[in-house]
């Protein structure tokens, strides 16, 4: 164009300043926005896990690293499918959204930590577009779901336990007295003189058997009908050590040794020791009867400064542990329900019986198990004196 030069004019030096200036804040600017989305994900209770759309893990902020036990630079970079082999679900999840492009969504899935133990949490999985609609990626939002599952299970145990208790005392009063007039009757039978010598083993199996369905009914009434605690301060390791005592005899027959791991600080328990004692001695007998090649029967106790499980109260922790059968999951999630029992002659009321005196006693207790290894039965009982347990001068309990 006429009077127009061909070549471009040379940026003056004040221009290229003002060039660089701009780059400068524009660098700023990202960058405060980058440190802005990494205080924000880093600041989320739930776990986020960014994906690339070649299926290798972009991004992790810290929750989810918490969750999973990992370090993000473990696994920065590295395909989501080789990070979690053995959490089939979150597998599936990420893939149904790159193939769908939809949100998908697991509120049961599990996820496998790197010390090998299993969180329950829900995952929701959607597809990361840029304003084109071109997919960018997956974000995978992950939330802890133990404790809500754990309120859940205690709801709905709690629940079973009262409408059986309701249907158990019904039957065991209609049981009761025709049992005693079995038993009455039978005996009757036995002192009429012409009774036949040779028929009173049949009698006495009646009478035996009459008493074993005799002691069911007993239990089930006392599972049924609950006098409820009546609570003082005691001392733990006295109805512990009582209990073994007692069952010495069956436990040496059984090739069971007793370890017994006391806290010596542990202060007293406020319960009701009669009921502790019929927890204990429910719990041990589970034991012993898992163990039958013998073994050691550990006894444990320890002091729990504001224990969760039982409304941040200080506790004492009991635990009873085996080196029995152990049990597998689907053992262990009917464990505490009224009449389960894997034994010939259980009646399968004996941990139901445990976990209606803890929780009468306002504590917890859980179970957990390596199958072929042993198992544990651990419980959680309220101290006598909460305030003197948190005192500054009692910081050393527990530690003993
Ligand atoms: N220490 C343990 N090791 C392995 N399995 C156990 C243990 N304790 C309990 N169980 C399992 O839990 C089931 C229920 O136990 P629970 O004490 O309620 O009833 P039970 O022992 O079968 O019968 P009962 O207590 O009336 O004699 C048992 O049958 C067993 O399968
Ligand atoms: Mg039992």
């Amino acid at each position: 164009m006429p009077g127009r030069s061909e070549k471009p004019d040379a940026p003056s030096a004040s221009k290229l300043k003002e060039v660089r200036r701009q780059c400068e804040e524009l660098s700023a600017s990202i960058e405060s926005l980058r440190a802005y989305y990494e205080d924000l994900l880093g600041s989320l209770q739930d776990g986020i896990i960014t994906v690339e759309p070649d299926g290798r893990i972009r991004s992790i902020n810290q929750a989810a690293e918490e969750l999973m036990g990992l370090s993000a630079q473990m696994f920065h970079g590295r395909p989501f499918e080789q990070v979690f082999p053995n959490d089939r679900s979150l597998r599936e999840l990420v893939r149904k959204t790159m193939e769908s492009g939809r949100t998908h969504a697991d509120f049961d899935a599990r996820l496998t930590r790197q010390d090998g133990s299993h969180v329950v949490i829900s995952a929701v999985s959607s597809l990361i577009s840029d304003g084109t609609g071109q997919a960018r990626g997956i974000v995978l939002a992950i939330r802890d779901q133990t404790g809500i599952r754990e309120l859940e299970e205690r709801l709905q145990r709690s629940d079973r336990l009262a409408a059986l208790g309701t249907v158990a005392a019904g039957v065991a009063h209609e049981i009761r007295n025709p049992l005693a007039g079995l038993r009455g009757a039978a005996q009757l039978l036995e002192g009429e003189p012409d009774f036949p010598p040779a028929l009173s083993e049949y009698t006495s199996v009646i009478v035996k058997e009459v008493d074993r369905l005799g002691a069911i009914v007993e239990r089930l009434l006392s599972f049924a009908t609950p006098r409820g605690p009546v609570l003082r301060s005691c001392n733990l390791h006295e109805i512990l050590d009582s209990l073994l005592f007692l069952e010495r005899v069956p436990l040496d027959a059984a090739h069971i040794a007793v370890q017994r791991q006391y806290d010596p600080q542990l202060p007293d328990i406020l319960a009701d020791p009669s009921e502790v004692r019929q927890l204990f001695l429910n719990l041990i007998r589970n034991a012993a009867e898992a163990m039958s090649d013998g073994g050691d029967l550990t006894v444990r106790t320890r002091y729990e400064r504001s224990a969760k499980r039982c409304g941040g109260r200080s506790v004492a922790v009991a635990e009873i542990l085996d080196q029995g059968s152990g049990f597998d999951p689907e053992i262990e999630r009917h464990l505490f329900t009224p009449f389960f029992t894997t034994k010939e002659g259980g009646t399968g009321l004996g941990l139901a019986i445990c976990l209606r005196i803890v929780e009468d006693h306002g504590g917890a207790m859980e179970a957990t198990s390596s199958p072929g290894r042993g198992s544990t039965f651990r419980v959680w009982l309220p101290l006598a004196k909460q305030s003197e347990a948190v005192s500054p001068h009692n910081e050393s309990w527990g530690t003993a």
